[in-house]
């Protein structure tokens, strides 16, 4: 039989009773995590969102809580009435905040029974848990988890100061519909279909940037958006096909102002970590990331930057490099401190890593009590002590080398570097190095399609140094000329992670005509996508930018965790699907009818 909660109500939670809180009398409620019967004496391990107490029920002093504990199971809820008490010195707990006091119980009322969890539920260390997909199906039993509960508070606090630095700052939040068109952002739309308008769909929003331009031109100056955002697009660990951004957008805005703001959001939520952000936050242009770190989204907490061997192998006759070289390739390296004792499996291991990034082999120098390399038949002794010395290797260390199309070096080496890092267990802990990532270039080619797309997103206004090479390459159709014009778009990385975008906008219709024709976009095609905005922008729009911070990435780095799934209450799974819920699911034929969707093949 369950007892009724009836009037009673909770005094404290499961985290709070500390010493002096001793002869209170006190009610908790929570869930049984777990019980250990001692004969005359019960105790068990109460559980809140807030921490646990231990409750001890002594068939002494409250026989008809001590005969009910017998009944209880891990997770049955349960509401305890007692005293709080010391515990003796042996007895007490260091790791538990509660770990002075105990609650010797009068009172116990089981308010609901539960059946055995399908695992575990607290597990020492990750590596112990049940699979993730048993976990996600039972995802309420997981958020149980005190590490979950934690990610989740964390996040919260997170939007709450958000939202407090952009109210203290002047910036206003305006709701924009999730019921959209297709937005710019580049990957697939999610789609709804209209009953109303049959054969018509709504696009989810990829990002509320339209909406969040033309609220500029309304005149709301300075907007956020704590903002979903769909995306159907192939998911990484740090990816969801629904997510959320800070969105935020200001009006008369130079770069300074967008890059103000945002130090000043991020400095203020990462106070929820024991660090503090330096302001300014330091700059690298895209160009030089690429070059020094292989990457647009450089880890700043180690070093090992990538070295260009090039120009000192131009005039080798070792063919792969010559040829390399001969088109338009780079040469470069990266230093593994130490490593001269890598073994041949070791540096096996590490040319099959590259490979998967498209190098056709890992050079090596080892600068151990003598220099050996894989290069010295083709190279020479001279040749081999010189490379190490551009490349600015020591003694003891190891020199990794790869040469291919300026890409396959930076993706290749970029990687390597990141893997040497955490091999070698070069990446401290708890820091965090914020970093702007400015002059993006404003269009990249698609290896797909051979066609220019917008890097960042169309509506992204270009260098003024670049706008001049950008309207020859138009006029002249010189389109090789597209890859080199840079855009006013900027990152915000930390520790390696993309943590948001922006850009300053185009607001003169001229320009933005342009950017479409460069993109292939026939001004048809333009007008049908995006007729509305453009017509927008010829009713007084000011000069604006603005940025969009992804939530999911700022918690998971406070949380320290590289699962993007440990920071979202309901996530899917890596094929966009919710194990709980069991969606997405079949409709039924007669909603389908009414929509006048046919379904033609069973996937
Ligand atoms: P962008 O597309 O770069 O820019 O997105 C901004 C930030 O949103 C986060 N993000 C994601 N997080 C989780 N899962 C995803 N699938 C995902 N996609 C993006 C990232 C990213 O840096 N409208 C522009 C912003 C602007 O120009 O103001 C935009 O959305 O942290």
């Amino acid at each position: 039989m369950l007892d009724s909660l009836g009037n009673l109500e909770r005094t404290h939670s499961c985290g709070e009773l500390r010493g002096e809180t001793v002869g209170s009398e006190v009610v908790l409620m929570g869930w049984v995590a777990k019980k250990r019967d001692f004969g005359i004496f019960t105790f068990i391990d109460l559980r809140d969102r807030e921490g646990v107490t231990q409750i001890v029920v002594s068939e002494e002093t409250a026989n008809k809580a001590h005969a009910k504990a017998k009944n209880l199971r891990g997770e049955f809820v349960v509401a305890v009435k007692g005293t709080v008490v010391e515990r003796t010195k042996e007895t007490i707990n260091a790791k538990l905040p509660t770990g002075e006091i105990e609650v010797q119980a009068s009172e116990i009322l089981i308010l609901n029974d539960a059946k055995v969890p399908p695992f575990q539920l607290e597990v020492a260390g990750t590596e112990n848990l049940a699979s993730e997909d048993l976990r996600l199906k039972y995802r309420y039993l997981d958020l149980r988890r005190t590490r979950l509960q934690q990610n989740l508070i964390t996040r919260g606090k997170v939007l709450t100061k958000m939202r407090e630095f952009m109210n203290v700052n002047g910036f206003i939040e305006i709701e924009t519909p999730i019921l959209l068109k297709s937005t710019p952002e580049g990957a697939r739309d999610f789609i709804v279909p209209s009953r109303i308008q049959t054969g018509k769909f709504f696009a989810l929003p990829q990002s509320p940037q339209i909406l969040k331009q033309i609220s500029m031109i309304a005149g709301f100056d300075k907007y956020y958006q704590i903002a979903r955002c769909f995306r159907d697009e192939d998911l990484r660990a740090d990816r969801q096909p629904e997510f959320t951004q800070l969105d935020i957008e200001i009006s008369f805005a130079n770069q300074e102002m967008v890059f103000r703001t945002m130090e000043g959001v991020l400095k203020q939520v990462f106070t929820l970590s024991e660090n503090d952000f330096e302001t300014p936050f330091p700059r690298m242009t895209y160009s030089d990331a690429m070059s020094r770190f292989g990457s647009d989204k450089p880890d700043l907490r180690f070093e090992m930057e990538l070295q260009d061997l090039s120009e000192d192998l131009r005039e080798t006759d070792f063919a792969p490099f010559a040829e390399t070289l001969k088109n338009k390739g780079e040469i470069k390296c990266v230093v593994a401190k130490g490593k001269a004792d890598y073994s041949r499996k070791q540096l096996d291991e590490l040319q099959e890593f590259v490979k998967r990034y498209g190098a056709s082999a890992l050079a090596w120098i080892k600068l151990g009590d003598e220099t050996t390399s894989s290069l010295h038949k083709v190279l020479g002794q001279e040749k081999i002590e010189r490379l190490s010395q551009i490349a600015n290797a020591e003694k003891g260390d190891a020199v990794l080398i790869v040469a291919g199309k300026k890409s396959v070096v930076a993706q290749g080496l970029g990687a390597l570097r990141i893997e040497i890092a955490k091999r070698e267990n070069l990446i401290p802990k708890n820091v965090y190095k914020p970093l702007w990532v400015t002059e993006f270039p404003m269009f990249e080619l698609s290896d797909d399609t051979g066609n220019y797309n917008a890097m960042h997103h169309p509506f992204t206004s270009l260098m003024d140094e670049d706008v001049l090479l950008f309207k020859r390459a138009i006029e002249n159709d010189e389109t090789e000329l597209l890859g080199k014009i840079r855009a006013r778009a900027y990152d915000i990385v930390i520790n390696g992670y993309e943590i948001g975008s922006g850009s300053i906008r185009i607001h003169q219709r001229e320009i933005q005509n342009l950017i479409f024709k460069a993109l292939g976009l026939t001004p048809e095609k333009a007008r049908e996508r995006f007729g509305f905005f453009l017509e927008a922008l010829e009713y007084g729009t000011p000069p604006h930018g603005g940025f969009a911070a992804g939530i999911e990435r700022i918690v998971m780095l406070l949380c320290q965790t590289d699962n993007i799934r440990d920071v979202l209450a309901f996530p899917k799974t890596a094929s966009a699907q919710d194990l709980m819920m069991d969606s997405p699911g079949a409709v039924d034929a007669a909603q389908l009818d009414e929509l006048g969707i046919k379904i033609t093949e069973e996937s």
